[in-house]
């Protein structure tokens, strides 16, 4: 396990610029963070912002203009197929629509034993897989029998969001980002999955970057909130700080958007 306080992923004048010339778009502008192992994050800002960006030069899914990345103190090497898979070992993601996350032609035993093969369990002894893969599912309150020989798209929204965070739990990666499912997720089934993401960070250190529009579920969630504007980090600091002495505008006007329906949520008090 990573010890807390060190980096984890750390970035440098990031930058994304799409398309050249006068129609080209600066989507991220030079942004600087560290992120430390076993924190929890938010970025915060606007649609359109620059968050999915972002994360996508985080992830290795689009290239960087410029920049650096540095993941767990050193440089990211991702030149090759054999390094891009490595590092994805370190870090996962979870979006938005969970229906794209899935290859529709594998079973949900498939996308759980793909799970293990990827952390070098694929040769461990059938009954061993299957005691695996039933952990996980009942870590996120499913029932592996009753799905295994189910498509993802045989499962209900609900079920496929809990077995994105059992590909997690198996995963166990050291880095989690997850582009918050907004508006296509009830407020209840979003917060029983932020409660088990909660539960998987307490149990693995985990870092996670959590992209939201939302700066009152950031202020519930994170250690530290990072305000993103035009594809800058316009403030950052921990959420208490962002959320009590707000310094520029654009923050104080996050807030004030923010209903007042977090202080009466309570997670615990939700079941599946
Ligand atoms: N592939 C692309 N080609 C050109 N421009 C793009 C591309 N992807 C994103 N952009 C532009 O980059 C900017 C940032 O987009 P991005 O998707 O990162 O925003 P976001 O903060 O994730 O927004 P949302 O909250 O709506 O998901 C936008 O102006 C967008 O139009
Ligand atoms: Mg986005």
């Amino acid at each position: 396990m990573s010890n807390e306080n060190t980096s984890c992923l750390k970035g440098v004048g990031l930058t994304k610029i799409f398309g050249s010339g006068k129609k080209s778009v600066l989507a991220v502008d030079h942004v600087d963070f560290d992120f430390k192992n076993g924190e929890v994050i938010s970025i915060v800002g606007e649609s359109g912002s620059g968050k999915t960006t972002l994360s996508k030069m985080l992830l290795g899914l689009t290239s960087v203009t410029e920049g650096k990345i540095y993941f767990q103190g050193k440089e990211r090497d991702i030149s090759t197929r054999a390094k891009q898979k490595e590092y994805w070992k370190g870090i996962q993601a979870i979006f938005q629509d969970p229906f794209s996350s899935y290859n529709i032609f594998t079973k949900v035993d498939g996308v759980l034993l793909d799970c293990l093969k990827m952390r070098g369990k694929g040769n461990l002894p059938r009954e061993e897989k299957y005691q695996l893969m039933k952990e996980a599912c009942r870590f996120v309150n499913l029932e592996f029998d009753e799905l295994t020989n189910k498509y993802p798209f045989e499962l209900s929204g609900g079920q496929m969001q809990r077995l994105m965070i059992a590909r997690v739990f198996l995963l166990k990666p050291q880095i989690l980002l997850a582009d918050e499912p907004t508006s296509m997720i009830d407020a209840c089934s979003r917060s029983t999955i932020l409660d088990m993401l909660m539960k998987l960070r307490d149990e693995t250190n985990m870092t996670i970057i959590f992209i939201t529009h939302d700066i009152g579920l950031a202020y519930y969630i994170s250690d530290s909130v990072y305000i993103m504007e035009h594809g800058i980090f316009v403030e950052h600091g921990t959420s208490d700080d962002m959320l009590m002495h707000p310094k520029v505008p654009y923050t104080k006007r996050l807030i004030s958007d923010v209903p007042k329906i977090y202080e009466a949520w309570d997670l615990d008090s939700i079941t599946v």
